[in-house]
């Protein structure tokens, strides 16, 4: 990072962010906020690094940075929120925060081809975007997805993602986070 916000201020934004706009639900059964936490919540207890522990929690930010109402999915819209949040965080955080949260959709569409089962155990709501979202991966393109260097980390985070979404349990603050956000933001 060059110019740009400082690391605390850019930290600081994005706890506003989820403060504001966390509470929203996305056809899910959780909010955002609680999805988001634990998703990060099982990132940091499988002890990930603290980049891919900041990328589970900041996966879905384009969700609640872009205009499309939380039904997008519902009126057939693909709003791209894994690019878009991974260009904005790109304003603070470097590509091993941003990369697996800009390929967790790509994730998904390849877990869709190659594991058996996969599909079926996806949460209603992932799997009606999924279909907006290209469906299944074909096999060239899993190839060419596995050949990239965030290709495991968008695995795990993926993983991650689909068991982030329990209702009912309690998980770590977004405040807990602040500091490794600012140290990343640092590294940049
Ligand atoms: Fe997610």
């Amino acid at each position: 990072m060059t110019a740009g916000p400082s690391p605390e201020t850019f930290v600081d934004t994005i706890l506003a962010l989820f403060a504001r706009r966390g509470g929203d639900h996305y056809g899910e059964a959780v909010t955002q906020l609680d999805h988001a936490l634990q998703t990060a919540h099982h990132a940091r207890s499988e002890g990930q690094a603290d980049a891919l522990v900041a990328a589970a929690l900041l996966h879905d930010i384009g969700h609640l940075l872009q205009k499309h109402g939380e039904d997008a999915a519902d009126r057939g819209v693909d709003a791209l929120h894994e690019r878009i949040g991974a260009a904005w965080l790109a304003q603070g955080f470097g590509t091993e925060v941003t990369e697996p949260v800009r390929l967790h959709v790509d994730a998904k569409r390849y877990l869709a081809l190659r594991e058996p089962g996969y599909l079926e155990a996806l949460s209603p709501a992932s799997r009606q975007s999924l279909g907006l979202q290209g469906g299944p991966m074909d096999a060239a393109e899993a190839e060419a997805f596995e050949r990239l260097p965030a290709f495991d980390a968008a695995i795990r985070l993926r993983r991650y993602d689909e068991r982030g979404k329990a209702e009912g349990v309690s998980v770590a603050p977004f405040s807990d986070y602040r500091p490794m956000l600012i140290e990343l933001a640092r590294r940049g």
